[in-house]
């Protein structure tokens, strides 16, 4: 049996912007998903996750079942498996639980297969399932969970930053959404005022450019400043909610130096950085309205064998 795991991870920067070219930075975090493999004769591929176990000719765990043809189709073999996964992370909340189960299995299926793949073909085999299964996905998710750390993605090129480890608290409102569905929102938003949408979306680039020096510099007051910015530039671009907004501005009163949403928005995660005290009052106040509290913190840890 091999047991391998990735982690998920926040959007710092530069979500939505990042589709139209912009730079982005998305963090790894300490809530991770974890994936243990059998392999076994034959070609059936079994999942058990979510206290269900099911084989995929059943479309409920795809991602797992696109990485395990992936990985089939390269290495010309057909295999049987039992793959069970357990996970830390709420999914589809702009958490990246996607993208951590695709390479974590992947992985897996690699140190089974003694196929020996290292992070960085990980992360593009990875992004490949992501595109197969839904179509459309920067490689930001699929890159971080498996370098773990903080990366800035600007187009091809990507750079790993040097950080200091940041305690963060996530505030899940429950909601889950489709990231396509919210890409093709803003494209329509930009598609009847271009010159409006796209100095927006000029606007978020050049914050995540500012925070890079901010993330190098170890400002935090300035790093959760731009965090702000930012959030009021998504706000505008309609991909924020009641819900994120009311634990956004509850993690601000708590304390937190900068509070927004990670992912495509529309539901899903908002986030702050706070220290000291300011991380149990943020948590509490994210509680009391009506949010589930995760304390994390960035991680350098990408895909790992356990
Ligand atoms: O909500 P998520 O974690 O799927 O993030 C989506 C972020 C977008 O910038 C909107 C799309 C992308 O692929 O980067």
């Amino acid at each position: 049996m091999i047991h391998c795991s990735a982690p998920g991870k926040v959007y710092l920067f530069g979500e939505h912007a990042v589709v139209y070219g912009e730079p982005a930075i998305a963090c790894a975090i300490d809530k991770r998903v974890f994936t243990s493999i059998r392999l076994k004769e034959g070609s059936n591929i079994r999942v058990t996750s979510m206290n269900k176990r099911l084989n995929c000719n059943n479309q409920e765990f795809r991602y797992v079942c696109a990485a395990a043809k992936k990985i089939k189709d390269l290495c010309e073999t057909d295999f049987g498996a039992e793959i069970a996964i357990k996970s830390q992370l709420p999914p589809s909340q702009g958490l990246g639980s996607s993208a951590a189960v695709t390479v974590s299995t992947l992985m897996a299926l690699s140190e089974s297969l003694g196929m020996g793949l290292k992070d960085y073909e990980i992360a593009k085999i990875g992004h490949e399932v992501e595109l197969y299964v839904q179509g459309t996905a920067s490689q930001a998710d699929t890159l971080v969970t498996s370098i773990g750390g903080v990366v800035l993605i600007a187009g091809i090129e990507t750079l790993k930053i040097n950080f200091l480890s940041m305690p963060i608290v996530i505030g899940a409102t429950g909601i889950t959404r489709s990231t396509s569905d919210v890409i093709k929102m803003v494209a329509t938003l930009k598609t009847r005022y271009p010159k409006i949408v796209g100095s927006i979306i000029s606007s978020i680039g050049e914050v995540t450019r500012q925070g890079k020096s901010k993330l190098i510099e170890g400002d935090i007051t300035g790093i959760g400043e731009l965090m702000d910015i930012n959030q009021g530039l998504l706000e505008s671009l309609r991909v924020s909610t009641l819900e994120l907004n009311n634990l956004i501005y509850g993690a601000r009163r708590a304390g937190a130096f900068g509070a927004k949403i990670t992912g495509a928005g529309g539901g899903g995660c908002m986030f702050a950085i706070a220290q000291g005290a300011h991380i149990g009052k943020v948590a509490r106040e994210i509680k009391l309205r009506g949010g589930r509290p995760i304390k994390a913190s960035f991680s350098d840890i990408g895909v790992a064998v356990d």
